[in-house]
């Protein structure tokens, strides 16, 4: 059947997310994850794909990466509220190891499988800038390889005029803090 991607709103964005097998990360996946938040949000800020809590939750960041990215949302005094917040990848990618799901990185081409979403996402909603976190994310927003540590911190902007931000993960995040009480 042929498929619309072009969704008239958001909660039709989710439906067709929740059934997209565009690539094969739904098999193993309980839900595909959309975005949530204004669709008249002028912030999007995009994940790179649901971790475990999101994919049984079936909502972005809502496990351990979304208490940092909570945090350092209100230092620089922006909320989670007023935005929208999405992932590259819309299904959750593991590996089972013992009792527990362990993430793994979306390859190039889940990231591009997936992307006609995020597009979407960027039409309905308008943002006026787009929050990058980590190198998934900020790929997925570029459309090809973009190095995060060379171009953090400033405001890039596509062909289209869409303006990205991209800044590290905060899973990066958690990770190095992991390693601060260490000598
Ligand atoms: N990490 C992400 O990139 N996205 C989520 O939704 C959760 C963790």
């Amino acid at each position: 059947a042929d498929e619309d991607l072009s969704p008239p709103d958001v909660a039709a964005l989710w439906e067709q997310v929740e059934s997209c097998r565009r690539c094969d990360l739904w098999e193993g996946a309980t839900q595909g994850v959309a975005g949530v938040g204004p669709d008249d949000a002028s912030l999007m800020i995009v994940g790179e794909q649901p971790g475990d809590k999101e994919d049984l939750a079936g909502e972005p960041f809502v496990g351990p990466a979304g208490k940092i990215l909570d945090q350092v949302l209100e230092e620089a005094g922006l909320s989670r509220e007023t935005s929208y917040v999405t992932n590259a990848v819309k299904h959750f990618k593991y590996e089972v190891r013992g009792k527990r799901r362990i993430h793994q990185n979306p390859s190039a081409g889940e990231i591009k499988a997936c992307n006609v979403w995020l597009e979407r996402e960027f039409e309905l909603v308008q943002p006026k800038l787009v929050l990058c976190l980590g190198g998934s994310a900020a790929r997925a927003v570029n459309g090809r390889p973009i190095k995060v540590g060379e171009n953090r911190g400033r405001v890039l902007e596509r062909a289209d005029g869409l303006q990205f931000f991209i800044t590290s993960h905060p899973s990066y995040i958690l990770r190095v803090q992991q390693y601060e009480d260490v000598p």
